[in-house]
């Protein structure tokens, strides 16, 4: 019988699945669309029918079937996917092995009946619920994003589970509970108001408890949330988004806020296009599952010291991806929380007036002074300099030049001349998805160039048998025989089996195989307008003898110390015979 895995391979097309994510062009025999993982321009992103499998070749070089596509598509786990996929499937999971089910499922279950133990606590209890009266959450938010209550005490909630008959171990596992010094299990969530945290289907996968604040000691932290589980990636986690995805999809736009509080306000304010980091720093992880359904991207920050901070670094990050950013003031209000609480549908109506990053950039830093100047301390200054000279566009580095140099009245020249005298802090650049690229190319092109070099030629010969005409076809494949010989071996392998139009039975060679005719689908089109393929073709095959070359003489070298050391006379002649003969070949491929 199939597990369930296979099963739901079976009944799942990759290509029909992949339609809802990504626009599938035809490529020979495969389809091709732009990487839904990274920004192009030209789709790299490769689906094979055949063998059911996809592969970017763009800077992601990342690939696999329906399950990986969607575990990355949507920030989740295997187990999650699983889930997913069974029921688009019809494919019923009792067939889940039972350490699957302990590993995972379980952690699922915990937190689901936890939450509802917190529910029902909070239900009982007046205070807490006074307290979101006075913090002005209504009754339908309440209940909509489930928060809950954890009491007051050392560890009902674990008696709770427990009496339900899940194992201690298992609850621990969940970040429920913890086991104290004296080797009981105590609640980790004590005297708080419960948040569920959901993961991006709306699966409660950990919690935030925040102090009621007449419980507050000012011993453990205002907030404190669960620790990371393997359902629970806080780095990849937005707090919110399972409701607010579509409608960020539908504006392209995302209003992001730093605390759940922040977001059930806006949310219950009518602004729905919300999301909310919780619990950690905005990561890059967070912005690439926003990057996927928006372009646009406003900023809420706390307006203190803290927030400027946290904003520029999200500034930053988010610049380096590419979002279009904005930062909304908060103007009075200390956050989006008080804003909506103090003063309902203010914040959505001044939302349209969003500053751009470089304006919010300039109010932050470029404070009047008491007689209504701009203060022209150097220090702050420099800040915006900063950020105005990490600007890609030159034109728009110019634009934001000359409007600090108005608004602190200063001649543009000599701002231009500061601005250059400025380091930038490498952190911004070592962001940039261009630099990552640069370097793995160069260190792939050092380790591995036969390699590549193998990998490359089979491509084009794959495109070339595809394409080009018969008498072009028998010039260049001529050539090839000849070279064939310095292949290593598994290309050797995979260029006879192409040949013969066999597959192998070895993954290792069949992935490899598929990888490459997966490639050569996007070389074809490349060959129709020029004879630039035939050239490369011609000049990798050089390439490759010349490493071949390369290789043996440093073989050889090596059999001559060898030979030296032993005092063995007879093969060190015959080492340094080979070494000599290879030395010519080499010098003449040098020349030619
Ligand atoms: P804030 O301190 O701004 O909290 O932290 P807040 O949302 O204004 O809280 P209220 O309004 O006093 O209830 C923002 C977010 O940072 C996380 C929480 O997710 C919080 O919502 N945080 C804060 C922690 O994880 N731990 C803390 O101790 C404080
Ligand atoms: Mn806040």
């Amino acid at each position: 019988m199939n597990s369930p895995v296979e099963e739901i391979k079976n009944r799942i097309d990759i290509v029909d699945f992949l339609r809802f994510y990504v626009e599938l062009k035809p490529a020979g025999k495969n389809f091709k669309a732009r990487c839904p993982f990274h920004n192009e321009k030209t789709p790299s992103f490769m689906v094979s029918p055949e063998r059911q499998t996809w592969h970017c070749f763009g800077s992601c070089s990342e690939g696999g079937d329906i399950f990986k596509f969607l575990m990355k598509f949507e920030n989740i786990e295997f187990y999650e996917a699983l889930k997913i996929l069974a029921e688009k499937a019809g494919v019923e999971l009792k067939k889940i092995s039972p350490s699957d089910q302990k590993q995972f499922g379980i952690l699922y279950d915990i937190n689901e009946t936890a939450k509802d133990y917190f529910k029902q606590r909070l239900a009982q209890n007046e205070r807490p619920q006074k307290y979101l009266d006075e913090r002005k959450l209504k009754k339908e938010t309440i209940e909509e994003f489930e928060i809950g209550f954890a009491p007051q005490a050392y560890d009902e909630l674990t008696l709770y589970l427990v009496n339900l008959g899940y194992d201690v171990k298992d609850i621990e596992r969940a970040g429920l509970n913890f086991k104290s010094e004296r080797g009981n299990y105590l609640d980790r969530f004590r005297g708080r108001i419960m948040f569920p945290i959901y993961n991006h289907f709306g699966k409660t996968v950990g919690f935030s408890g925040r102090i009621l604040p007449e419980l507050d000691n000012g011993e453990m932290g205002k907030y404190i949330n669960s620790p990371e589980t393997p359902i629970f990636n806080k780095s990849k986690i937005l707090y919110g988004f399972h409701k607010s995805k579509n409608f960020i999809r539908e504006e392209k736009n995302v209003f992001l806020v730093e605390g759940q509080m922040d977001f059930l306000m806006c949310w219950q304010d009518g602004i729905k296009n919300a999301a909310a980091t919780s619990g950690t720093a905005l990561t890059g992880d967070h912005l690439k599952a926003l990057k996927r359904i928006a372009d646009n991207l406003i900023f809420s920050f706390d307006n203190d010291e803290a927030g400027l901070k946290a904003a520029e670094r999200a500034i930053d990050l988010a610049n380096n991806m590419d979002f279009n950013v904005k930062v909304l003031p908060l103007k009075e209000f200390k956050d989006p929380a008080e804003a909506v609480m103090k003063k309902p549908s203010f914040l959505k109506s001044i939302i349209k007036e969003a500053k751009l990053a470089m304006e919010f950039y300039f109010d932050a830093y470029l404070k009047k002074n008491e007689s209504g100047d701009f203060s022209d301390d150097k220090k702050n200054i420099r800040a915006v300099l900063a950020k105005v000279k990490n600007i890609s566009s030159p034109i728009e580095r110019a634009h934001w030049l000359s409007e600090l140099g108005h608004k602190v009245n200063i001649d543009e020249k000599i701002l231009a001349e500061e601005m250059n005298q400025i380091k930038l802090a490498p952190e911004g650049q070592t962001l940039n998805e261009e630099n990552f690229k640069k370097i793995n190319i160069q260190t792939v092109a050092g380790k591995n160039r036969v390699d590549m070099i193998a990998k490359r030629l089979i491509i084009l010969t794959l495109a070339i048998g595809q394409k080009l005409s018969d008498e072009k076809k028998c010039r260049l494949f001529g050539n090839l025989k000849e070279s064939i010989q310095y292949l290593p071996e598994k290309y050797k392998e995979i260029f006879e089996l192409t040949a013969n139009e066999k597959t192998s039975d070895k993954p290792e060679i069949l992935n490899l195989m598929e990888s490459l005719s997966l490639q050569s689908s996007m070389e074809i089109e490349k060959l129709k307008s020029d004879d630039k393929a035939e050239r490369e073709f011609l000049e990798l095959l050089k390439q490759l003898e010349f490493e071949y070359l390369k290789n043996e003489s440093e073989k050889t070298a090596k059999k001559i110390k060898e030979a030296e050391k032993k005092d063995d006379k007879e093969n060190l002649e015959i080492a340094l015979k080979q070494f000599d003969k290879i030395s010519k070949l080499l010098h003449n491929k040098q020349e030619s």
